[in-house]
């Protein structure tokens, strides 16, 4: 078995990354981040009281940063009760606990029935924002129906009431009014069912946040001041296709343009395949964590330089539960986890991140 660190540098040797220890309290040392993203559970009270447990299973632990992403609904209560100093005078613990939102919008303020913008969550005391989870990068269309407005356009009554609309106005495209013909044709009914059929099934299976939406989204946390917890990853029909490196290098890349150089060292990325996620379904292998957290590292490197590639603290997460962190965390690429369903339990979430210290 490897050594733990706790805290460590890292630095790449013969094309390979690596660990070094470190003492706690070095400032240029990189501390692990624990966090627990609470998805949409506990009302604000039970938030506190669970987070009140953690701490004290916790206690005097200040050598890594914890996070916890509460609903909306749940950040301005847990915001009061996170007040470092009394954290410190409660549990020993120093100002390593930090306030997560789950999303953020891009536009700071104006009619987005719903939305929350990083301005708003910057004034209520977050301090870290998640963006581009893959319940939303993936499962929109599927809660949200995009998929049957979609088949509904594709309809014939739909299309000839557009194309009489479109054909008064003077600006319409040539070839969309030719395209809408050719589809109410009869000879197309064929085609045009199968469209249909089509696009509602992948829409209902892959419509959700873009890239593009995504990087919007961390331009607006940082202009803000608040820090991002990056997330990729990809799906299982990916992975089998061997196509993640592409997946996550095109993920990564849009998510980060325009992200400068001061900006970046703060920067937290996560991956979490999407395989890997939630009850049954099973932790990614070792060698797959070590492989993308590598191939991550190695893009920043491409991207920002090996300074900023050895500081950048890449996540892991999926299924991440007190059996397997230590292993995860002997990983010369992770530094951390992002924890669903464990972090709602106290003693598995403190244990995770207690990970490495005897019981
Ligand atoms: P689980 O730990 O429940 O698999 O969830 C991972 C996750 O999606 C955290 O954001």
């Amino acid at each position: 078995m490897n050594t733990i660190y706790r805290n460590y540098y890292r630095q790449r040797t013969a094309n390979q990354w690596r660990k070094t220890p470190a003492e706690h309290g070095d400032p240029s040392a990189i501390r692990p981040f624990l966090a627990g993203n609470w998805k949409m559970n506990l009302i604000p009270r039970a938030g506190v009281a669970l987070a009140a447990r953690i701490f004290d299973l916790c206690r005097d632990v200040k050598d890594v940063d914890m996070g916890f992403a509460p609903p909306f609904t749940g950040l301005s209560t847990l915001a009061d009760y996170i007040e470092p100093d009394f954290l410190q005078r409660e549990y020993g613990i120093g100002r390593n606990v930090f306030l997560l939102a789950q999303d953020t919008f891009f536009e700071s303020k104006g009619a987005f029935t719903g939305e929350i913008s990083s301005d708003m969550l910057a004034a209520i005391g977050v301090d870290r924002v998640i963006i581009g989870h893959s319940d939303r990068r993936a499962n929109l269309g599927k809660y949200f129906g995009f998929s049957s407005s979609v088949a509904r356009r594709l309809s014939k009554d739909f299309l000839t009431h557009t194309l009489k609309r479109l054909s008064q106005r003077e600006q319409s495209q040539p070839q969309v009014l030719a395209t809408i013909e050719h589809l109410l044709d009869d000879k197309n009914s064929d085609v045009l069912a199968g469209l249909a059929t089509f696009l509602e099934a992948e829409l209902n299976e892959r419509a959700g946040e873009s890239d593009e939406a995504i990087q919007r989204k961390v331009q607006a946390a940082l202009a803000n001041g608040l820090q991002v917890i990056l997330c990729c990853g990809e799906n299982r029909e990916a992975r089998e296709m061997r196509e993640t490196f592409k997946l996550l290098e095109r993920q990564l890349r849009i998510a980060l343009e325009g992200v400068a150089r001061p900006m970046m060292s703060e920067m937290i990325i996560a991956y979490e395949p999407i395989w890997a996620i939630g009850e049954g379904a099973k932790p990614a292998p070792l060698e797959q964590i070590a492989e993308v957290h590598d191939f991550i590292r190695n893009l920043l490197m491409d991207l920002y330089g090996e300074q900023i590639a050895a500081r950048v603290r890449i996540l892991y997460g999926g299924n991440v539960k007190p059996d397997n962190i230590s292993a995860i965390m002997e990983l010369a690429g992770v530094d951390g986890a992002l924890v669903g369903g464990a972090s709602l339990n106290a003693t598995d979430f403190a244990k995770i991140i207690r990970f490495g210290l005897p019981d």
